[in-house]
């Protein structure tokens, strides 16, 4: 397999709404939530050299909510199948939960994807965190479980996606035809899961899908560095970046694994403007006090240790509300946002709105500036090795980002065409023998 690193691997929220920040114009276009807007968005991420396009998912509707966010009414399977058919080259990676699925309806969603798009799905391994209240029993498995269940439900999917062998499928000019004495039974009984046949449906052209995964934990690392082809991370500087990128590579080496078939793309968020005063405006004016305290009550739903409810944006944090090390590290549910909030609460002085206005992309990179310093950043990390690429996850324009960044990243030679005959989206990512 030819996996070199000679490009970047760019990724995109596949929800144009998620690059509307400060911009008010946008966030009252009553057009903003239609399939069409989803299709001019995924349309644009492909013409401009986007790899692929990803939908996050949570399994859950938080009624905490005083306001619930208006939300498009697609749920990623269907969403990007549908893109699918509107794109011809693009990735498409649609987040899938192990702790809320059975392993044969997945790996089937996937074959079918895979078959839908001429080979190009990517499925964003997740073993969620909340949202067990609908599924079930009603219980989430602790942290080290959940990840030991979603390891049994990889080795079933791989099964389930080599059942149908060499010779199992047959074309000729009179079309194609099925042979089942070359699909092989699934034959698993494991901890979790029990599935005798093979799928009933053929392979696509990749197989499988290109596997994605976004552990924090130890657990979770560890899990990526067996399973993931691409690792989605939050580093919110240079030197975590790095950090990260060799801790993550020496997991999967040391594993017997190739360091060039893991893709390392931190999550990021651009702020582009013709000036860097412009770009810096447009970032800071997000800093309502009304988002700020929207912001404080959804960490204290998220993270409840954090005793934040009464308190005031310009007040300093008093070290009663900030929970223990220890006390986070038994947290079973997403004990990585925890551990990276208290090390921003802990900053001595400090008030509320700066922390929150510090902490505000929970961690994920944030860059602000022209195209030019935001092209020169993100090559930067790269060439630092502190990232393969990026996920594209929010912003204030998408189309700056396409039309403007990504044509400066080109003539760096950093963002270009798939080698010559990647036909699918793992081959376009790691080479035409992959
Ligand atoms: C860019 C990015 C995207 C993510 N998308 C999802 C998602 O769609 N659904 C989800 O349940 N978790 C998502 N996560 C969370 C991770 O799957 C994971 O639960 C989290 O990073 C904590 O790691 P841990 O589970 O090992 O504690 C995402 C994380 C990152 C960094």
């Amino acid at each position: 397999m030819s996996a070199g690193r000679d490009r970047l691997i760019l990724v995109a929220f596949a929800d144009p709404n998620a690059f509307y920040q400060g911009d008010q114009a946008a966030q009252r276009d009553p057009h903003r939530f239609t399939i069409d807007n989803f299709v001019a968005h995924a349309k644009l991420a492909e013409s401009a050299g986007f790899d692929a396009i990803f939908k996050p998912d949570f399994l859950g509707l938080d009624t905490l909510k005083a306001d619930v966010r208006p939300r498009a009414g697609f749920e990623p399977l269907t969403l990007l199948a549908a893109l699918s058919q509107h794109t011809s080259r693009v990735g498409l990676i649609v987040t899938e939960s192990t702790s809320y699925t059975e392993p044969y309806n997945v790996a089937r969603y996937f074959t079918s994807l895979d078959n839908l798009s001429g080979g190009r799905g990517g499925w964003n391994v997740v073993t969620s965190y909340y949202g067990e209240e609908n599924f079930s029993d009603g219980k989430l498995l602790p942290l080290a479980e959940r990840y030991r269940k979603a390891d049994e439900y990889m080795r079933v999917a791989y099964k389930l996606w080599e059942g149908w062998k060499e010779g199992s499928v047959s074309w000729s000019e009179a079309g194609h035809r099925f042979d089942g004495d070359f699909i092989e039974e699934t034959d698993f009984a494991g901890d979790y899961f029990r599935v005798r046949q093979a799928l009933d449906i053929p392979p696509g052209p990749q197989r499988r899908p290109v596997i994605v995964q976004a552990g924090a934990s130890e657990e979770g690392l560890d899990f990526a560095a067996r399973h993931a082809e691409i690792v989605f991370t939050a580093t919110p500087d240079l030197d975590a970046g790095a950090a990260f990128y060799g801790d993550l590579k020496r997991r999967a080496t040391s594993g017997g694994r190739d360091a060039n078939h893991i893709k390392v793309l931190p999550g990021l968020n651009a702020f582009v403007a013709p000036t860097a005063q412009q770009a810096d405006d447009i970032y800071h004016s997000q800093f309502t006090d009304r988002n700020l305290l929207k912001y404080r009550d959804k960490i204290v739903r998220e993270a409840p240790l954090f005793k934040l409810a009464e308190l005031d944006l310009d007040e300093p944090i008093p070290a009663g509300a900030i929970p223990g090390e220890d006390e986070l590290n038994r947290v079973e549910r997403r004990r990585s946002r925890g551990l990276l909030l208290r090390s921003y609460f802990t900053r001595p002085g400090a008030t509320l709105r700066q922390v929150l206005s510090s902490v505000y992309e929970f961690g994920h990179l944030t860059l602000i500036g022209t195209p030019q310093t935001v092209a020169d950043e993100i090559a930067l990390w790269f060439e630092r090795e502190a990232s393969d690429g990026f996920v594209l996850k929010g912003g204030n324009s998408f189309d700056a980002f396409a039309h403007e960044v990504i044509p400066i990243l080109r003539a760096k030679g950093l963002v270009k065409e798939p080698a010559a005959g990647a036909k699918t989206f793992r081959q376009a990512v790691f080479g035409v023998e992959a």
